[in-house]
């Protein structure tokens, strides 16, 4: 008796993923194995995935089209959270997985499998955020991770496929460890992992480097409707559509860039390039257009949350009851964050230059240093009286 009768594998193409088809079926007694190849915008051709799949064994090879999903139910989501996790990656990978599980779930369920099972190991990320992902969505289903078990090197990877079928990669294999997807890439391993050594300029495809950038800015306006960008310029364009083209704006002036130690859920220190131009302006720009529609004290509880939530969506829980209280809270807050901001990009700057909202509380008669100010400059007087009376009290009796 195998471990699984029928199992639906995220499938990537890859040497791992490829290899697991034969391993789950030779190995662990899988009759049946059904690939799944999500379209999240990696930029593979996947036509040939899919019949590579077959090749490898898969009795079924789908291919799903996730990108408008990806967008509209997992990004903007975390761009009305301004999730950056550690204040810096804006989850570009991470989001990606609970969607994937997702499609999992359902082809499991669909086809009538008893498990799913993913190529991740067992030092990263991705694997939580599978395999939590799936059981919060069918606790019943199995999840197997062949390569978190089967112990083999590169080499032997790649020998044990070859005696399948699996053809081995055609050019040498890169260094690097890389994941990509519409809203950016994610690089990792090889002489990155001395945190001392500058990441060489070929690991970037999405940003240049500033040395290669125009020498005249480049002024985008971003329309958010509660809290979602709709727009770059005044056209109106569909989240895919909007995204694939800020990338492609703020990549050719060099803005996207991270280097970062980041800590994995696992408890390894790893060091970590991300490229996602378009994701970072639009947290950053998101973010301005609340600073003048939330009111100070939703703005500051918010960030709270904002923390709270950018932990969730790295750890995996992005199908988790905490998750969920949150998002109704941020969905609430993001009533009125409507308007346009203004980002002038320069040099590898995103620098945001301009905002307007319909429910804008700044209120210049209020702000101004002119003769139009309403402010009752005397009212100041009692209030700072009240307000520092505790600490005024505190000095009298401690500084003799
Ligand atoms: N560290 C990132 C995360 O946890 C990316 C993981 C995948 N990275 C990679 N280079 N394969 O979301």
């Amino acid at each position: 008796m195998g471990r699984a009768n029928k199992v639906v594998l995220a499938y990537s193409g890859g040497v791992d993923t490829s290899v697991c088809i034969p391993y789950l079926m030779h190995e662990w007694g899988v009759k049946e194995v059904i690939t799944l190849a999500a379209d999240l915008g990696q930029g593979d051709e996947l036509g040939p995935i899919q019949a590579k799949a077959l090749r490898c064994g898969a009795v079924e090879s789908l291919v799903i089209d996730g990108k408008a999903e990806f967008v509209q139910d997992y990004a903007f989501r975390a761009i009305q959270a301004n999730a950056l996790y550690e204040n810096r990656y804006p989850l570009s990978t991470a989001l990606a997985r609970p969607l994937i599980a997702k499609m999992l779930v359902e082809a499991a369920e669909k086809y009538g499998a008893d498990a799913v099972a993913h190529g991740c190991t067992g030092k990263g990320n991705d694997q939580v955020r599978f395999d939590v992902g799936i059981m919060a969505l069918n606790p019943h289903l199995k999840v197997l991770a062949p390569a978190r078990e089967w112990g083999m090197s590169r080499e032997q990877t790649i020998a044990y496929g070859e005696r399948f079928g699996v053809e081995s990669p055609v050019k040498k294999s890169s260094p690097f460890s890389i994941d990509r997807n519409l809203l950016g890439r994610s690089i990792e391993a090889g002489p990155l992992e001395d945190p001392m050594t500058e990441p060489p300029e070929e690991i970037y495809l999405l940003t240049k480097a500033v040395a290669d950038t125009p020498d005249e800015p480049e002024y985008v306006a971003i329309d958010f409707e509660k809290g979602i960008p709709v727009a770059l310029n005044g056209q109106g364009l569909d989240g895919v559509t909007l995204i694939t083209q800020l990338n492609e704006i703020a990549g050719k002036h060099g803005v996207g860039r991270l280097d970062m130690i980041e800590n994995r859920v696992v408890g390894i220190k790893s060091r970590e390039i991300y490229e996602a131009p378009a994701l970072l302006v639009l947290v950053d720009a998101h973010r301005d257009l609340e600073s003048l529609t939330l009111t100070a004290d939703v703005s500051h509880y918010k960030r709270n949350v904002e923390e709270t939530y950018s932990h969730l969506i790295y750890q995996g829980l992005w199908y988790s009851p905490l998750k969920e209280a949150l998002d109704a809270f941020i969905l609430k807050t993001q009533e009125r964050v409507t308007g346009q901001v203004r980002v002038k990009f320069f040099k590898g700057n995103a620098t945001i230059v301009g905002r307007q909202s319909p429910y804008s509380i700044y209120d210049a008669d209020l702000a101004t240093y002119g003769m139009e100010d309403q402010f009752d400059h005397k009212a100041a007087e009692g209030f700072i009286y009240i307000w520092g009376l505790p600490t005024k009290v505190w000095a009298q009796k401690t500084r003799g």
